[in-house]
């Protein structure tokens, strides 16, 4: 059977299979939907643009949660959704309004047509996550020719600025093969830096990093590079992306931070709101991105690069990658020499992490081509600022237990709500996990870094910095 048909029956099947009722909990596929739906509903709809009196299209209408809403303020209306008792129920709760037609087709299908330049409008929601990436690309090319080109003005002098204020984000969409390997990077957004992993990890380093000094070592390790405005930098691992603000800010810099975590690039994109400096981030493996030689003025890379197995190839790429004079500032944990205790051992391998002595980093990079290396053991500035964040979190420990109660708090209140209909006896129980978790999050920050600090006094996980250039 052709992929794509097989794919259709597949989805079809799923959801004849969950709108067996026809109601918000089985379209959202979620037992609380009615109160999500409270929020989602109305912040969904005021980020549309003005749709009043024009032609809307509405794709996977479903039963109809945001149809009459749409019906209230457009001209006309096509709702559409492929399996036919749901869109019967939406024409059954919204047919009054005479301007809509409901239609019952598959909208990856070639009979879904309009003519081409006649649409206003149109409208999804969570949606694409049902289609193929090659179902999403035709349906987008469709959509393109569908939609009209707005040539009421030919001269429009009024800057309209969005409330992210000159700040530009822009999605590109990459087919990529489906045989690459997302361990790694699922390892890395659900285990290692999973998103209250990294408020966590944010509380320690400050405002932006997840790597040891925060902005104190930034300040220090960047001010070796003696950056120029306008000269090219690539941060590789540049999780939440607090170094490329502070270089791009202060330098005038145009910054590239490319970081394998999904969940890194979404927060580094989300502090960019808002700010006046040239920074791109990207979602990308290092081992596997490519750029034309001579980019970049500096790669600079901060307590990533442990993750990679193979180091020296990915020395070669930034050496090709980097201009004539261009500059490498690395920094990441080693360890020394001997065989790790089991101790080590067992935290290098849950880690995934890859690590080598100070010196071993240097010869690697002269391999490589570079010259001027420069490869510094920082182990002592290591233990001292580990110290300084250890004391900084202790000394706020209620201020921390506090803050990520409320996280948890937003995230258990759904069940909380719940349970007060349902069994009321369950309230106690919750409570009590949410109480215990919390304690959780400060033992796992405050365990870790005592285990970091026994480590690194006793010698035997060492930090090392390390400065070269392209001649
Ligand atoms: C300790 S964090 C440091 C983040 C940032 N450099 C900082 O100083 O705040 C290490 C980062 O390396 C990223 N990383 C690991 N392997 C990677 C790879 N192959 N390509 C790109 N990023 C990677 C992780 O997702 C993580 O964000």
């Amino acid at each position: 059977m052709a992929a794509h048909v097989e794919e259709r029956e597949i989805q079809k099947n799923y959801w004849i299979e969950h709108s067996a009722e026809l109601t918000v909990e089985a379209m959202m596929l979620d037992s609380k939907a009615s109160v999500l739906d409270k929020e989602e509903r109305p912040e969904v709809l005021s980020l549309l643009p003005s749709y009043e009196g024009k032609s809307v299209l509405e794709l996977g209408a479903g039963i109809g949660r945001f149809t009459g809403k749409l019906a209230q303020k457009a001209g006309q209306l096509v709702a559409v959704d492929f399996i036919e008792s749901v869109i019967k129920k939406n024409e059954s709760i919204n047919g009054h309004y005479k301007n809509v037609k409901f239609m019952c087709t598959d909208m990856t299908s070639p009979d879904l047509t309009f003519s081409e330049g006649s649409v206003d409008l149109i409208f999804s929601n969570w949606l694409l996550m049902y289609l193929s990436d090659n179902e999403v690309e035709n349906l987008a090319k469709r959509m393109v020719k569908w939609l009209k080109i707005d040539i009421k003005r030919k001269y429009n002098p009024t800057r309209y600025r969005e409330p992210r204020f000159y700040t530009k984000i822009c999605w590109i969409w990459q087919k990529v093969r489906s045989q690459d390997d997302k361990g790694f990077q699922q390892f890395l957004d659900n285990v290692q830096y999973e998103s209250n992993g990294i408020l966590l990890y944010e509380r320690v380093f400050g405002q932006g990093y997840v790597s040891t000094g925060g902005i104190e070592t930034t300040k220090e390790f960047v001010a070796k590079l003696d950056l120029k405005p306008g000269q090219k930098v690539l941060d590789v691992g540049c999780g939440i992306g607090g170094g490329d603000f502070y270089m791009a800010e202060n330098f005038g810099v145009e910054v590239v931070g490319i970081d394998l975590s999904i969940n890194m690039i979404l927060f580094a994109l989300e502090c960019a709101t808002g700010l006046k400096c040239t920074v791109k981030f990207e979602v990308a493996d290092c081992t596997k991105k490519t750029y034309p030689d001579n980019t970049f003025d500096v790669i600079y890379s901060r307590d990533t690069i442990l993750y990679i197995q193979d180091k020296p190839a990915l020395f070669r790429s930034f050496f090709k990658w980097l201009k004539p004079g261009g500059k490498v500032l690395i920094s990441y944990y080693c360890k020394s020499a001997g065989s790790p205790s089991p101790e080590f051992a067992e935290y290098i391998k849950q880690r995934g992490y890859d690590l080598h002595y100070v010196e071993a980093y240097g010869q690697m990079l002269r391999d490589a081509g570079f010259d001027d290396v420069i490869a510094e053991d920082r182990t002592d500035q290591f233990n001292q600022v580990l110290q300084r964040e250890l004391n900084a979190v202790e000394k706020g420990k209620d201020e921390f237990i506090q803050d990520f109660s409320e996280l948890r708090l937003s995230l258990i209140c759904f069940d909380l709500i719940y349970l007060i209909y349902s069994k009321l006896e369950l309230i106690i129980c919750t409570l009590f996990l949410f109480i215990v978790y919390n304690q959780e999050d400060y033992n796992v920050i405050v365990g870790g870094w005592k285990a970091k600090l026994i480590r690194s006094s006793s010698g035997e996980q060492r930090w090392g910095l390390f400065i070269a250039k392209k001649n």
